[in-house]
């Protein structure tokens, strides 16, 4: 069955989710952590990306569940074309059967799909396919998913800076009219909040080029956990943790005012 509804071993975890403090509205991922987990099998890579598909399914489940708005995964970067080809189309193959798959369930679940990145970048058979499941879910009302693919942050704020070059050029924007919101409108995930909450497995302890400047108030969560055994629970936790925190986005806690 794909995008399971697999119940969470813990139920208590997501009635107090439900009943405490807001959620996050955007949750984005970087899912680290595949290739440890495999070799610490004594599997090939490979087999650790395909046991990360099903902890995506997981979680996306568990996002729609906690009521959580978007959810970004961090699926394939512009530095991952340095990987060796056969791990590259193994996660490519992923992506296209995922995207294949998981149609029927995503309208189920009115999730909607959409990607950030240099799509156009995917090779052809893997891009329609996206893009096929993009149109047939872009009337969903419910978990925006969004998939980071062939993606830098880097690379999204250069294209954003010359998005807004143009425009001043044409005259359709003045300089000094480009304030944060109008910089932020020629991101790619334009129409999206910034995430509230960003979680990385594995442990490391760094951004590696995700969504940089969107990231300036988010909450960091990371685990320990590779990415393959992270389940619904693990999701869960990650909530509840951020839920426990007091964001002050640079400003005093009114306590002590
Ligand atoms: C990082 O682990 C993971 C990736 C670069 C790929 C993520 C891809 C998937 C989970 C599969 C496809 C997903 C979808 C949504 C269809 P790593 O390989 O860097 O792990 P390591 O640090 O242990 O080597």
């Amino acid at each position: 069955m794909i995008l399971p509804d697999t119940p969470a071993t813990d139920d208590g975890l997501l009635t107090r989710i439900l009943s405490g403090p807001p959620i996050p509205r955007h949750v984005a991922i970087i899912m680290d952590g595949n290739g440890r987990w495999a070799e610490r099998r004594g599997l090939p890579r490979t087999a650790g990306h395909r046991a990360g598909v099903t902890a995506v399914k997981h979680v996306v489940t568990a996002a729609a569940q906690a009521n959580v708005e978007a959810l970004t995964l961090f699926t394939f970067s512009v530095d991952n074309w340095g990987r060796p080809k056969r791990e590259i189309s193994a996660i490519m193959q992923l992506l296209y059967e995922t995207t294949k798959n998981e149609l029927r369930e995503m309208a189920d679940k009115n999730i909607r799909l959409i990607a950030t990145g240099d799509i156009e970048g995917l090779p052809l058979t893997r891009r329609r396919a996206l893009k096929e499941a993009i149109r047939k879910t872009s009337d969903n009302t419910g978990l925006v998913l969004n998939l980071a693919l062939n993606y830098s942050g880097r690379a999204e704020i250069l294209h954003a800076v010359r998005r807004v070059a143009r425009a001043v050029l044409a005259r359709e924007l003045r300089i000094d009219d480009i304030d944060e919101p109008t910089f932020a409108a020629h991101l790619q995930t334009n129409g999206l909040p910034d995430p509230d909450l960003l979680i990385r497995t594995s442990g490391e302890q760094r951004l590696s080029n995700f969504l940089l400047w969107q990231t300036s108030y988010t909450e960091l969560y990371v685990t320990d956990t590779l990415w393959p055994d992270f389940g619904k629970d693990d999701f869960f936790r990650a909530i509840l943790d951020y839920q426990s925190r007091e964001r002050r986005f640079g400003r005093v806690s009114p306590s002590r005012s």
